[in-house]
Parts: C-alpha cells; sequence; structure tokens
C-alpha cells in the first residue's frame, strides 16, 4: 500500500514538473498592451494573475441563479491591487533615471510604493494623514525603507502637497494622476476577461480616488476593441457613506469611515469616474460602515476570504443593489486588499469566540469543546 502510495508520488512529480508555468508579472505578461520596449529595465515582484473566487453564500443570499465572483487582489505581493499600477509606474521612473518617488496614500499606495521603489534602487517618500492609516500597511512601509511624513490633516491635503512637490522638484508623483498606475492596472481587466471567457455583466468595485474603477473601464474597453469580448460590463462603484463625494457629487470637507484606504473626500479622478459610469451605464452607490462591516465577516466566516474594509464595500454594495440585478448575471466584485492589512479593524469586528486564561488541562479543554 505504501510502496504504491510512493510510487504515484513519484511518477506524478515528472509530470507536475512538465505542466507548471511560470508567471513573469504582468509587464511581462502582459507586454503588447503596454507603454514598454525591449530596453525599459522591468520592476517587478511576479504581482498579477490573483485568483477570481466563486462566492458561494453571496451567491445563495442573493438566489436568481447569480453567479458572483471575488477579484481577490488583496493576493499581490504587497497585499493589495496598487502593486499592479506601481510595478508600471516604478519602471517607468527607472527608466527615465528618476531617483525617487512620492505619494500621498491612506496605506497601500504608500507600502506599494516603497516596495517597488526599494527594489528599483530609488528613495520612496509618503505623505500619510496622521492616525488614519491602518497597522499592516505602515508596518510595510516601515519595513520597505520609505521616508514618512505624517500630517495632521487628511489624505485630500497629503495629494495636494505632493503634486506642488513633483511639479517643482525632481522626484516622480506615482498617486494614480501618474498616468502608467491606470496602465498596469488595467491589466485586472484583462485578467477577469482571460479567466471567465468574457467580460461579466457587472463589476462591482470600492472607489476612493477613483482610478482603479477608471483602469479596470480602459482594460474592458481595450479587450472589447480587439474584439476579446463580445461585451462590456456595466460598472458599479461604491463609497462609504461618510466618504461618498463622487455617489453625492460634491467635495467632503471632512471625510469619515471606518474603512480609512477610501477616507477620500476630493478624488482626483472625479471626471474620469463619471465618465465611465456614463459610458458603461453603471451607477454609483454609498454602503454604511455597518454595512461594509456585515460583508467583511461575511466574507471572512463564510467564504474564509479575509479582505480589509474598504474592500468589503464592493461585497456590501452588491447585497444593496441585488434587487436590480437581473437573474443569471455573472458579477465580478474586487477585493482591492488583504485583510492582514488591517488588524485592529478584525480584532473589534467579528463573532468569533475567543476563551482566554484557560488551565492546559486536558479536562478543561475537551469540556470546552463542547464533550463531556
Ligand atoms: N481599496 C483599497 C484597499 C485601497 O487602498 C484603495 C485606495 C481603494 C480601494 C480605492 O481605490 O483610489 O483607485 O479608487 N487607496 C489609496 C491609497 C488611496 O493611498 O492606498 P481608488
Amino acid at each position: 500500500m505504501k510502496n504504491n502510495f510512493l510510487k504515484k508520488v513519484f511518477s506524478r512529480k515528472k509530470e507536475t514538473k512538465n505542466i507548471f508555468k511560470p508567471w513573469n508579472g504582468l509587464i511581462e505578461e502582459y507586454r503588447e498592451w503596454l507603454p514598454v520596449s525591449e530596453r525599459t529595465p522591468i520592476i517587478s515582484l511576479q504581482e498579477g494573475q490573483t485568483p477570481l473566487i466563486l462566492l458561494h453564500s453571496i451567491n445563495e443570499i442573493i438566489g436568481k441563479n447569480v453567479k458572483v465572483y471575488a477579484k481577490y487582489d488583496g493576493l499581490n505581493p504587497t497585499g493589495s491591487f496598487k502593486d499592479r499600477g506601481m510595478t508600471m509606474a516604478i519602471t517607468k521612473a527607472k527608466e527615465e533615471k528618476c531617483e525617487a518617488v512620492i505619494c500621498a496614500s491612506t496605506g497601500n499606495t504608500s507600502a506599494s510604493a516603497a516596495a517597488y521603489a526599494k527594489r528599483g534602487g530609488m528613495r520612496s517618500f509618503v505623505l500619510i494623514p496622521d492616525g488614519y492609516v491602518a497597522q499592516g500597511k505602515l508596518a510595510q512601509a516601515l519595513v520597505y525603507g520609505a521616508e514618512i511624513l505624517a500630517i495632521k490633516g487628511n489624505f485630500d491635503k497629503a495629494l495636494e502637497i505632493v503634486q506642488e512637490i513633483s511639479k517643482s522638484y525632481p522626484i516622480t508623483l506615482v498617486n494614480s494622476v501618474n498616468p502608467y498606475r491606470i496602465q498596469g492596472q488595467k491589466t485586472a481587466a484583462f485578467e477577469v476577461i482571460d479567466f471567465l471567457g468574457k467580460a461579466p455583466d457587472y463589476l462591482c468595485i470600492p472607489m476612493g480616488n477613483a482610478g482603479n474603477i477608471t483602469a479596470y473601464w480602459l482594460g474592458f474597453k481595450e479587450y472589447y476593441q480587439a474584439k476579446l469580448c463580445k461585451k462590456l460590463p456595466k460598472m458599479f462603484g461604491f463609497q462609504a457613506s461618510g466618504s461618498a463625494p463622487l455617489v453625492f457629487n460634491k467635495i467632503v470637507e471632512n471625510p469619515n469611515t471606518i474603512a480609512t484606504a477610501i477616507r477620500i473626500g476630493n478624488p482626483v479622478n472625479r471626471k474620469k469616474a463619471l465618465q465611465v459610469k456614463k459610458e458603461s451605464k453603471g451607477d454609483f452607490f454609498d454602503v454604511s460602515d455597518q454595512e461594509i462591516l456585515h460583508a467583511y465577516k461575511l466574507l471572512g466566516a463564510k467564504e474564509g476570504i479575509f479582505c480589509e474594509p474598504a474592500s468589503a464595500a464592493s461585497v456590501a454594495g452588491l447585497l444593496k443593489v441585488a434587487n436590480e440585478i437581473p437573474k443569471n448575471s455573472t458579477i465580478v466584485c474586487v477585493l482591492t486588499g488583504n485583510g492582514l492589512k488591517d488588524p485592529d479593524c478584525a480584532i473589534t469586528n467579528n463573532d468569533a469566540k475567543f476563551e482566554s486564561g484557560l488551565d492546559p488541562e486536558l479536562r478543561t479543554i475537551i469540556k470546552r469543546l463542547g464533550f463531556k
């Protein structure tokens, strides 16, 4: 028996060696769609190729034979979708012989910018809103050796400052106003179509500065124009109720939400986002922090997917507008960031049982398990 098993294992090993196809990062994989040449020095951490996971419990809640998938971009090298844009932005900065980059960030951009900048041998400066960046993201920026300036002000103020600086000093801005960021991020839409074999009927996505919704739409349109899909999705963008400038079409002076990643009151890509809504016949909605946390817990405890609160806004939004979704629809919800980014939120918001201070005694533990 044991011998047979081992024989099987050894013979299989030979097969797997041949079928293993390495992934070389999204610039190499989608080279012909991106502004790079043979001479471009590519800075990559092999980002991209993140899974599209069927969400069984969400399907069950919505019914109507819908198929809801999560595009789990929290599985990128620094734990968020920002790596897609950053590999491009830093690669181009390197090509242009730039020595330092700068960004404003609610946390993920700074983590990603720092990682890729360092890999490319550059300095990275980040401006963050003091006290409003999740611990995991701050830890990353520190470990990747960013030079961090925390300001007494929100993300919008920080972005204003870095935009000014990059105009006058030799330092490249890597926020999503940098067009290479959008180029890199559009590959997520390519991956969705490559996986499904078609475009979904709906794309549900959280919005902050609205770079990502702009990038997805660009990616879908490019595949459509190249006849790699037959239709385009409706784009549904979601913002937290306390921070929803695009939903209510105004500037929010003091944005507030548990989803600190999207705590943005004056999105720099406002016009582009409104264009996406119009062109795709999509819509924007707000979701309350309570709705975000409900989806966050559901994804964790029912699907085994740990995302950060801002990411859960896409699923919270879908659940909110489920009545509008026709039967048999295919829907992709973008989960933009990994749950480990924000451990404080996880520890405060869960329905788990946690007993501490127990005696290390077999009988005690068996009893606690509910056995006699
Ligand atoms: N989800 C997460 C986890 C984010 O970090 C962000 C943006 C968004 C969604 C919104 O994406 O801005 O393209 O609409 N985070 C930026 C940052 C602002 O600094 O990390 P968007």
